[in-house]
């Protein structure tokens, strides 16, 4: 398609409300238009391409526009595009189910659909909630999470995010919570290990739930890495003992894996490095490759047995018109096979020690700080003075054909899995360049 830039961007500024975004910055720092995307790149109208090196916030594991995914789309869309999913069913919707449930190895077996990672959020605070209510406990209301944590920026989600920048303007619609440490490695003292936070944070937790317990539903958790703080990282000795804090106090374990779950941490999930199920786990982002909103709250048997009567109003009551939607299981089922059909998570591997050696020269550049690796996320502090370095370097990667959007001072790369020894040479050589400046 020809398309003259300006005009182009001209038309968007006026009709297109961008999100995360001031739009009066687009004056100065126009949105890339993009017109197609093939494997790791994307390309604008004048052919120039741009290596997705955040996975377009990460959610396209295996890239854009995959052959594999695609053709099950295609077959799916000439089957069945969408059914309601009260009162139906269908198979796409059967089987994606079964095969996440597998993926817990069978003990969390019911999987209630929603849209979008906030809407998982809203899904399982609910059911936590609406669990307590159901068994004669409706005094358990509140609930406990990560400070710098993100679930999303709906009312109940925002409620559970610890970003103030995401909460100021709504501060007065939002439900009082319980905020407890965060185990951010970064917060070893001089002289201690990554278990000096996890120690430190733990003992906040138990604090917590001894005293609020009786009023408190569930504590809600990234596990491993909170993302949207700048992709904090922590050990899995944290995940592990919160849970069973959690199952000591009687409060749920909600596991927020929307960021993390599809093998982002190098295990298929986060939670698996601990060793911990969760009560609910809640994903979405990676679920469709980048092709479809879908996301997914998986719930334990002893969950489900709670709203399981002959009454509406104990059953779980959470109506979405996309619930299930069949385009969005076909192309959830194709990531699936994608991970059968190869071994990628050991590929992920391989490729993470490659990077890791690749990525040395960032490590050890003088102005980063905190460089940290987990499966195939990487991220470093720059110490720099720049005013709006973010918007500076986001718009500096893309002249070196990187999209990278850093956060805050955190710049961090959660490629696509299909990267190869080319792409990874091309992101850190850019990268070096960028330092360089
Ligand atoms: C851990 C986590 N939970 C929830 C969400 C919200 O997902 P969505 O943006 O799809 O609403 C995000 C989004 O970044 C996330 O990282």
């Amino acid at each position: 398609m020809n398309c003259d830039n300006l005009s182009f961007i001209k038309r968007s500024h006026q009709a297109v409300w961008h999100p995360c975004t001031q739009m009066k910055a687009q004056e100065s720092l126009p949105p890339l238009a993009v017109s197609r995307g093939e494997g790791i790149w994307l390309y604008d109208y004048e052919g120039k391409r741009y290596l997705d090196a955040i996975s377009s916030w990460w959610v396209n594991l295996f890239g854009h526009c995959h052959p594999f995914i695609n053709a099950a789309l295609t077959a799916q869309l000439n089957t069945l595009e969408h059914a309601m999913l009260a009162g139906l069913t269908h198979e796409p919707v059967i089987r994606l189910s079964e095969r996440l449930s597998e993926k817990t190895g069978g003990s969390l077996g019911h999987c209630f659909y929603g849209s979008d990672g906030s809407s998982a959020t809203e899904i399982a605070l609910k059911m936590s909630v609406h669990y307590w209510q159901n068994r004669g406990r409706p005094g358990k209301t509140r609930f406990i999470s990560l400070e710098k944590g993100y679930h999303g920026e709906t009312i109940g989600a925002l409620s559970v995010t610890d970003v103030p920048m995401f909460r100021q303007a709504y501060s007065s619609m939002l439900r009082p919570n319980l905020i407890v440490q965060s185990p951010d490695s970064r917060l070893a003292q001089s002289g201690e290990t990554a278990q000096g936070p996890v120690q430190r944070a733990l003992l906040d937790l138990e604090k917590t739930l001894k005293k609020h317990h009786d009023s408190v539903a569930a504590f809600i958790v990234e596990p491993l890495v909170q993302g949207a703080a700048g992709m904090v990282m922590y050990p899995a000795e944290y995940l592990k003992a919160a849970g069973e804090l959690c199952r000591q106090f009687q409060v749920h374990f909600i596991a927020d894996e929307i960021a993390v779950g599809f093998g982002r941490t190098g295990t298929f999930f986060a939670c698996e490095q601990a060793g911990v199920i969760p009560d609910l786990l809640c994903l979405s982002k990676g679920i469709t490759g980048g092709y479809l909103p879908l996301s997914v709250v998986l719930s334990s048997d002893d969950i489900f047995s709670a709203f399981y009567d002959v009454r509406l109003n104990k059953g779980f009551l959470h109506s979405h018109s996309y619930t299930g939607n069949a385009l969005a299981c076909a192309a959830a089922n194709a990531v699936l096979d994608l991970f059968e059909q190869a071994a990628v998570l050991q590929d992920n591997q391989i490729k993470a020690a490659r990077m890791n050696e690749l990525c040395i020269p960032i490590k050890d550049h003088p102005d980063v700080r905190h460089f940290r690796h987990m499966g195939m996320i990487w991220a470093f502090e720059v110490k720099s003075d720049r005013p709006g370095f973010s918007d500076w370097f986001h718009e500096q990667a893309k002249q070196k054909e990187l999209l990278i959007r850093p956060i805050g001072h955190s710049v961090y790369f959660m490629p696509p899995y299909i990267i190869n020894e080319e792409d990874m040479h091309h992101l850190v050589n850019g990268v070096m360049e960028i330092l360089a400046l």
